[in-house]
């Protein structure tokens, strides 16, 4: 069977990372879950000292740039890659919402974003990935064969990652996480760099009132009109 990229855009919270693990499982494809590489330089930049509340240090963190060595080791228990930060596994470091404060404003520097695009490029040569993100389909893989823009009501995906942080222990309250997850959407939109936005060619999925098996039948018929 040929072997294809996806790209799944789309809001924070809206389920993008589970729905794209899954397709990956289904079709024995490499998930890659690119807000994660994002996530890995912010923790590298606030442990080196350079986010100071709503500033990042954007010069020295460019500079920096080269030594941040990120990769994935494929963790059998979470099907799916692990973000590896300079030799450390850091999956559940990056997930606080410390780094998801500051992730935003990090990923909207140009020097991390070429950087990040470029590994991630080259993590697609081969083709057979299912990369989520913000701008996998508009700048990573503008020619992906599938697209899926992802979007649900800010409330639901508040209450999602509620739940999931709640689940891992974080103090943290639904308000808090609501206002991380609009103030992450207007940064996201309106960044000068790769702003996040619907391709024109990606297919609109809004999962707001919908089960994991409901999305997982809807994207098995497109599937099925590419790849057979
Ligand atoms: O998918 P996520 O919430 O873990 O992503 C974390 C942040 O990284 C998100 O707020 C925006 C940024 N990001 C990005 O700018 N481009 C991507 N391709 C993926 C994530």
């Amino acid at each position: 069977m040929k072997k294809i990229i996806i790209a799944i855009d789309g809001y924070s919270s809206c389920g993008k990372s589970s729905f794209a693990k899954a397709i990956a499982a289904k079709l024995g494809y490499i998930f890659i879950d690119t807000g994660a590489m994002y996530r890995g330089v912010t923790l590298w930049a606030i442990r080196h000292g350079m986010v100071d509340g709503p500033r990042v240090d954007e010069a020295r963190l460019a500079e920096a740039l080269p030594a941040i060595d990120i990769s994935f080791a494929y963790n059998e228990e979470r099907k799916a890659g692990d973000l590896i930060l300079c030799g450390e596994n850091v999956e559940a470091q990056i997930r606080t919402i410390e780094v998801s404060d500051a992730v935003s404003r990090v990923s909207a520097i140009p020097a991390v974003r070429a950087r990040m695009v470029a590994m991630q490029q080259a993590m697609g040569r081969d083709k057979g990935v299912v990369m989520d993100g913000r701008d996998i389909g508009t700048t990573v893989f503008p020619d992906a064969e599938l697209k899926i823009f992802m979007t649900a009501s800010v409330d639901v995906r508040a209450e999602r990652r509620y739940k999931e942080l709640a689940a891992k222990g974080e103090n943290v309250t639904l308000e808090e996480v609501r206002r991380n997850v609009m103030e992450r959407d207007r940064i996201d939109e309106t960044r000068t760099e790769s702003p996040l936005r619907r391709a024109d060619d990606a297919l609109l999925l809004d999962n707001s009132s919908m089960t994991v098996d409901e999305q997982m039948d809807w994207v098995d018929t497109i599937l099925r009109g590419i790849l057979e």
